[in-house]
């Protein structure tokens, strides 16, 4: 699957530019408070406007501090996944459940320096483990190929029945860093410069597509 982030979009032109990526699995939006990352970028009332513009799910990844207490809205106002991040929640156990009771999937992403083992339990209430593969903050960073080590280690518990998860990666994705990650065994690709930096973003999409099932 592909997840286009609308980081690199025009942000005077959202609606334009979900129609501009019609054919996309899902579209990743980024929530960034200016706390958890050193930026900010928009929140709730931006996203339920988002809704209501496309039938693509959309894919929320939450980098702000306190997410026991927002994620819930975006969850309720009809995102897909909502996904915090393990570094900023407080108890991630009962915000997987109250995500999912709302009807989300539950997301848990964690930062290149942030190892996976310690939370392999902690993931069994988890749909979805985001790997970022640059630090968050700002799309258009070289990607970080260290981290797909905790791709394969999800994705071998995955195949194993241990956890259940949707394997998504972001940052860094495009035409040269796709095949490795494909390989290390992701679902789902979040791609932000890639696809809104080319000139033709639907054909980015069905690009980098075709190239992670080679
Ligand atoms: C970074 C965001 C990413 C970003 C990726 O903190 O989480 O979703 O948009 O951008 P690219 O694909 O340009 O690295
Ligand atoms: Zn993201």
């Amino acid at each position: 699957m592909i997840a286009p982030s609308i980081l690199s979009a025009d942000f005077a032109r959202l609606a334009d530019e979900l129609a501009a990526v019609e054919g996309a699995d899902w579209v990743h939006v980024d929530v960034m408070d200016a706390h958890f990352v050193p930026n900010l970028t928009l929140g709730l009332p931006v996203v339920k406007a988002l809704l209501k513009a496309t039938d693509i799910p959309i894919d929320c990844h939450l980098m702000i501090d306190d997410p026991d207490r927002w994620a819930i809205g975006y969850a309720e106002a009809g995102a897909y996944n909502v996904t915090v991040h393990v570094e900023a929640a407080n108890d991630p156990v009962k915000l997987a459940k109250d995500l999912k009771a709302a009807g989300a999937k539950a997301g848990l992403s964690i930062k290149p320096g942030t190892p996976i083992e310690p939370y392999l339990d902690l993931l069994k209430h988890y749909d979805t483990l985001l790997v970022m593969s640059v630090e968050p903050g700002f799309g258009g960073q070289d990607f970080i190929a260290d981290v797909l080590d905790k791709v394969r280690v999800a994705r071998d518990r995955t195949d194993k029945g241990e956890l259940n998860l949707i394997v998504e990666i972001d940052g860094g994705i495009n035409a040269d860093t796709i095949e490795q990650a494909a390989e290390a065994g992701v679902d789902c690709f979040v791609a932000g410069s890639a696809v809104y930096g080319a000139d033709d973003p639907a054909r980015a999409v069905a690009a980098l597509r075709a190239q992670a099932a080679r």
